[in-house]
């Protein structure tokens, strides 16, 4: 038996995970600080927050020789005390059964691995942001039958970064990572470990991953797809927001600086992530994008995150009181979706309905919005359960629980970005709109035996991605390859709000990108190098992250010609 205050500690360093928690507690050491009175977590984040751990959902798989991801129907707890059915990787790492394992590898490292595809339908893995070749990106046109394999055998020469793998079947991507497939894949390079030193930065325990994505969860307590038309064509919003499969979240911290990475794995719910105290709206540091560490820390206070990207947060809690609660939140903006022609209706001050446990944390505007109103599309009120895009929502508590003597800095320099030498005037326009609800690439849907796109190897591509008026916000994204954006033409003003330098360029937009917002009406010029160390052609493909927008054929096959 463990006693309540242990338990209590455990937590509070956040050590415990689901099941194996307790077990993983006795390796670590002791926390001799004075912990604060019992605490109960409050009524609306009850749960506690699973973080990756030594085994079990995320659970730490450090890469040594070759494994099997065994693509399977789990049962799992989403809602406590109720056994759901997920889809996972299962993988054997040293005695211990991981599901949908934190891969984790140095730069340069070799992944040898095989999926087995255990489940009744075609798969395939997509290992998003690394830079492999086209037999080892999971490109649909490799997908597997249910009972195959697929062998994998590629090296890793990324920088350090939050990266993700995920299923890739053409048509069944959105439904197989909304039913539970996927995971992360930590690369680490000596610049992440001086990093990881100077701020004494450990993974799951002060190293946070925060994956997020929105579900609608039944009675029963299992997850529920069964998109309608409208949803196929917009994308699949949840009723509720759960952070690494954990509904309603609370995380106990202490007075020291926490590193959140977060993953945006909605199929189509966009956040912009602030961190509240009470009514205020606290600072933080951006230190890394999809591709790894910026150059210096950028102090910001709000940050858009598409589906599929990443960002890498620094939040000092030291000014904080011990017993206070910081509240990460998605703050209230415009969702721009404008596709049927009309702009959002002008709502300010609409409230979520309050209902079933679902729609916790749902809120009107506060006074601290600094985006002022947050209109509602008329799609909001239909489906009156469902918060809409760009509604105000809690997503995790933390709780400050403990006094920390923590003097350390973060580093003036985390990296150096070489920009590519570009400019954005004769660019490849990549334009993106829609005819009766189908969304199109330059005018194009994807055809499995056809190539719209080529690119020579080596060379430095200019690409315009620009967003048709009447439109939706899409996350545009690259296999293969990871980019520098330029330039941010003709955004609105909530995105401009957030500009850095007179490029139009976020926090979120610097160094290495292989995923990008890009809203209705706006341009984004980005810069691409195609060299690659390969032989022969590659075929990649370009996409929509939205992934029913992917589903439906928003992508496009990328030659890269030897
Ligand atoms: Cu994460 Cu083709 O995508
Ligand atoms: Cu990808
Ligand atoms: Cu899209």
């Amino acid at each position: 038996m463990i006693s309540r205050r242990n338990w209590v500690i455990a937590g509070a360093a956040g050590i415990a995970g689901f099941a194996g928690g307790i077990a993983w507690w006795h390796g670590q050491k002791k926390v001799t600080n004075e912990v604060a009175p019992p605490f109960t977590p409050d009524a609306a984040f009850p749960n506690r927050l699973h973080v990756p751990g030594a085994q079990g959902l995320y659970g730490v798989h450090d890469v040594a020789g070759a494994f099997t991801l065994a693509a399977k129907s789990v049962k799992q707890e989403i809602i406590p005390g109720k056994s759901a059915t997920l889809l996972a990787y299962e993988v054997e790492s040293q005695g211990r059964r991981l599901l949908n394992p934190l891969i984790r590898l140095r730069s340069g490292g070799k992944i040898n691995a095989k999926l087995w595809n255990g489940i009744d339908e075609t798969s395939i893995i997509h290992w998003h942001g690394l830079r492999v070749d086209s037999n080892n990106d999971g490109h649909p046109h490799y997908s597997v039958a249910a009972g195959a394999t697929y062998e994998y055998n590629f090296s890793v020469p990324n920088r350090a970064a939050t990266y993700w793998y995920h299923p890739h079947p053409h048509h069944l991507t959105g439904k197989q990572v909304y039913l539970g497939l996927g995971g992360l894949f930590i690369v680490e390079d000596d610049e992440e470990l001086a990093l990881q030193k100077a701020l004494d930065l450990k993974l799951g325990v002060t190293d946070i991953p925060l994956v997020l994505h929105d579900r609608h969860i039944d009675e029963q307590g299992q997850l529920v797809f069964a998109p309608t038309d409208d949803e196929k064509a917009d994308g699949v919003l949840g009723s509720q927001v759960l952070v690494n499969w954990t509904p309603r979240p609370y995380f106990e911290a202490s007075t020291r600086i926490y590193r959140f990475r977060l993953l945006n794995a909605s199929n189509a719910r966009l956040y912009k992530l602030a961190f509240r105290n009470g009514g205020q709206l606290l600072d933080f540091q951006l230190i890394g994008n999809d591709g790894g560490l910026i150059d210096n820390p950028r102090k910001i206070r709000e940050v858009f995150l598409s589906p599929a990207e990443r960002v890498d947060l620094l939040l000092d809690l030291r000014n904080v009181r011990v017993g206070e609660a910081i509240t990460l939140t998605s703050v209230a903006f415009d969702p721009m979706e404008h596709e049927d022609g009309r702009p959002a209706m002008e709502k300010p001050g609409e409230t979520a309905k309050p209902a079933d446990s679902g729609t916790h944390g749902v809120h009107g505007n506060d006074a601290n919005q600094d985006t002022g109103a947050a209109p509602l599309t008329p799609d909001t009120q239909v489906k009156s359960n469902i918060p809409g895009i760009g509604m105000a929502m809690e997503l995790l508590r933390i709780h400050v629980r403990r006094q920390e003597g923590y003097d350390r800095a973060v580093p003036e320099t985390l990296s150096r970005i070489t920009p590519i030498a570009a400019n954005c005037a004769s660019p490849r326009v990549i334009y993106l709109d829609h005819v009766k609800m189908v969304w199109r690439i330059n005018g194009e849907t994807y055809q499995p035996e056809k190539t719209p796109i080529t690119v020579k190897r080596s060379a430095t591509e200019v690409w315009n991605i620009r967003n048709a008026e009447t439109s939706m916000p899409h996350p545009f994204h690259i296999h293969g390859f990871q980019f520098q954006i330029l330039e941010r033409i003709g955004s609105p003003g909530q995105q401009k709000k957030l500009a850095l330098n007179d490029k139009g360029l976020a926090a979120s937009d610097l160094g290495w990108k292989d995923t990008v917002l890009v809203w209705p009406g706006e341009t984004v010029c980005v810069v691409i190098d195609f060299a690659h160390p390969f032989n022969g052609d590659q075929v990649y493909m370009i996409h929509c992250h939205n992934l029913e927008h992917e589903d439906q054929g928003m992508m496009l096959n990328m030659k890269v010609e030897a």
